[in-house]
Parts: C-alpha cells; sequence; structure tokens
C-alpha cells in the first residue's frame, strides 16, 4: 500500500473534487485515512496559510513560510499519522512550491531543492496525483468565483510557468507521479482515478 498520497495540479484543475471520493474509497476498503491540506493542516499552518493566500509578501518570504507551515505539518500530523499505519492524503506539498515559488515566481530551484531536503529529505509521497488542465481550463473554472486568493488572481502566464514548473517535477520524479487528464469530463476523470485505485 502506498501510505503517503498528494494531489496537485492547477488551481481550478479539479483535485479537490476527486479527493474525497479517493479517500472515502480507501476508507471502505479498511485503512485509516488522514485528510489535510497545505499550506495547512495544523493550527499554526492554517494561520500561515492566511497570510500566503492574502498578504503581498518578497518570493522568499513566501517560499520559507510554505516550507515552515510544512515543517510543521510534518511534525505534527503526517509522520505521527504514517508511523501509526494510517494514510495520509495531502491536498498539495512541495511540488507546489517548486511549481508556484520557483517555476511561477521564479525562485532559485536549487533553493528550493535545499529547503525541500533541509524539511523533509527522507520523506517523498509514495504516489503523486497531478491534476493536469490548460491554462484556459483552469481560468474558465476560476471565473465563476468571486472571491480569488493571492495566487489565483494572477496573469495567465503566470500559470503557465507553473504548469511547466509541474511538469519538470513530472520528469525528474517520474516513479511517484500519476498525470490525469483534468481537463475531461468528471466521470472520465473518476475512471482514471479508478484505475490508479485498483493498482494500489
Ligand atoms: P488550494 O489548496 O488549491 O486552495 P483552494 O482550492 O481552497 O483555493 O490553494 C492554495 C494555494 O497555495 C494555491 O494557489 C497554490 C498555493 N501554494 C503555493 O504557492 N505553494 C505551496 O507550496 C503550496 C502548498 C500551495
Amino acid at each position: 500500500m502506498k501510505n503517503f498520497i498528494t494531489f496537485e495540479g492547477m488551481d481550478g484543475a479539479g483535485k479537490s473534487t476527486h479527493l474525497e471520493r479517493f479517500a472515502a474509497t480507501l476508507r471502505a476498503r479498511g485503512h485509516e485515512v488522514i485528510v489535510t491540506r497545505e499550506p495547512g493542516g495544523t493550527p499554526l499552518g492554517e494561520q500561515l496559510r492566511e497570510m500566503l493566500l492574502h498578504q503581498a509578501m518578497s518570493m522568499e518570504t513566501e517560499a520559507l513560510l510554505m516550507f515552515a507551515a510544512r515543517a510543521e505539518h510534518i511534525a505534527k500530523v503526517i509522520r505521527p499519522a504514517l508511523n501509526a499505519g494510517k494514510v495520509v492524503i495531502s491536498d498539495r506539498f512541495s511540488d507546489a512550491s517548486f511549481a508556484y515559488q520557483g517555476s511561477g515566481r521564479g525562485m532559485d530551484w536549487e533553493k528550493l531543492q535545499r529547503l525541500e531536503a533541509w524539511v523533509h529529505h527522507d520523506l517523498q509521497p509514495d504516489l503523486t496525483l497531478f491534476f493536469d488542465v490548460t491554462v484556459d481550463v483552469s481560468r474558465q473554472r476560476l471565473a465563476n468565483n468571486t472571491m480569488l486568493d493571492k495566487f489565483e488572481q494572477e496573469k495567465g502566464d503566470f500559470f503557465e510557468r507553473v504548469r511547466a514548473g509541474y511538469h519538470r517535477r513530472v520528469l525528474e520524479h517520474p516513479e511517484r507521479y500519476e498525470v490525469i487528464d483534468g481537463g475531461q469530463a468528471l466521470d472520465a476523470v473518476a475512471a482514471q482515478l479508478d484505475a490508479v485505485l485498483a493498482s494500489l
């Protein structure tokens, strides 16, 4: 069984919609499943999330706070749950820092690799589901949302870079990635996820 599973993708890629059903399927199989998210997942992490999603800050500060929230999340939630034999599903993890702060904002990839090594060198997801959508689809889905956060208010070229950053991570870590075509109809995406679940 793959115990540490992360969901990634651009805003509007549909990952959150499918995450609960994915967790419910694993629970029905008898696994104890914890669903959590980043930035966030702990009381301190949720406070940092508020700042990260709504306040302007330098790119370095943004990356450091993302990893600070992650350090707390790993220490207080992820490691204890994995050690207790539970399955942890996180809505985003470090791949998002590479995609958004690295590729999106332009922060040096190697600096992020150093932060990653410092904060969780020996802990990587066993499986990452990357919901890939074009920037057009992502923006169409966000168009109905009137309460856009700091990242969602970014322009199209930012999201092109975010998407390219995810693709780079997929190439760097092909062994743990499943790429889901998030542009398909909901039931087609669900069928792709069922195939992944069947292989776990
Ligand atoms: P998300 O979890 O998708 O929340 P919602 O679905 O409620 O909008 O949004 C979190 C945002 O944070 C998202 O735009 C991506 C961004 N993010 C980063 O920039 N870096 C990170 O390391 C993480 C975890 C998230």
